[in-house]
């Protein structure tokens, strides 16, 4: 086991406020993280920080056995592939759907100068064909529908071949059918001995695939449990992470969750 995340009372502040507090915790590389919590929490923002778009304001953050704030983080990015609302925000809607793939080598979105080896191609075409979007290679980003467009924030999340994959809501906005297809990939990825480890932001224990490992639950900036999935993922701790009481079902290893 290699850790990939070791983090250390990692704090935020914004203003007067502390948006994440106190955050200790640590990721091996065999790992499958969902992290789940209400709007607000702090979820996206400790998701930038393991992404090294942000550093902690106090505390430290080790990622992949650098610590930020003591890093070129231009090189830890690409070594972290990220889908998340923000990046996809900042994808020009004319760039054709393969070199928004294409493009995370390089750790840019747009596709400027950079130099393509057939290499990149075919990884590409593999990565859109995994997620269903070999049809879409040549369409503009912009055109896609969002069920669409999640699906090739993940292949090109995937296409630096990362160390660490994080994956920000990405079965948001899609159709059951499309959830479902996407949580088959993902499932498919997590049993792959050779995937990196593996975090995924989620609002719906429903959304977590079968051969996750582990949950992080958060409320207010704080860490209320962490640990393997099976034990942590408990009515008591959804209660404490929501502020209601939760039932919560488990079948052939995927979950369900509803007000008590
Ligand atoms: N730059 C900022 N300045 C002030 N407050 C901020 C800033 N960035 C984030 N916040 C606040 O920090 C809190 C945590 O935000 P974050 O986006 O991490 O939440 P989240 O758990 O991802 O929520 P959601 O489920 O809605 O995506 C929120 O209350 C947000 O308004
Ligand atoms: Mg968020």
């Amino acid at each position: 086991m290699t850790e990939v995340l070791a983090f250390e009372g990692v704090t935020v502040r914004r203003g007067d406020n502390d948006i994440l507090r106190d955050v200790s915790w640590t990721v091996d590389d065999r790992d499958r993280w969902v992290i789940l919590g209400p709007n607000g929490a702090g979820k996206t923002t400790l998701m930038s920080i393991v992404g090294a778009r942000l550093h902690p304001t106090s505390g430290t953050a080790r990622v992949l056995d650098e610590t930020l704030g003591e890093t070129d983080v231009r090189e830890l990015r690409v070594r972290v592939g990220l889908s998340s609302a923000a990046l996809a925000d900042r994808i020009p809607g004319h760039e054709t759907v393969k070199n928004v793939v294409m493009t995370a080598s390089y750790g840019v979105t747009g596709r400027w100068r950079e130099e393509y080896d057939p290499i990149d191609e075919e990884r590409a075409d593999a990565l859109l064909a995994a997620f269903g979007m070999s049809g879409f290679a040549g369409r503009e980003f912009g055109t896609l529908s969002e069920g669409e467009r999640k699906r090739v924030q993940v292949a090109r999340a995937l296409m630096a071949d990362p160390e660490l994959l994080v994956l920000d809501e990405p079965a948001a906005g899609l159709d059951l059918g499309g959830r479902e297809e996407l949580l088959a990939a993902l499932t498919e990825l997590a049993g792959d001995r050779r995937s990196p480890a593996i975090l995924m932001v989620t609002h719906h224990v429903e959304e977590i695939p079968v051969d996750f490992t582990h949950v992080l639950l958060m409320r207010d900036g704080r860490i209320v449990a962490a640990g393997p999935l099976a034990e942590t993922l408990t009515e008591a701790n959804l209660e404490a992470t929501y502020g209601m009481p939760i039932a919560l079902t488990e079948a052939d290893g995927r979950y369900a969750a509803r007000g008590a």
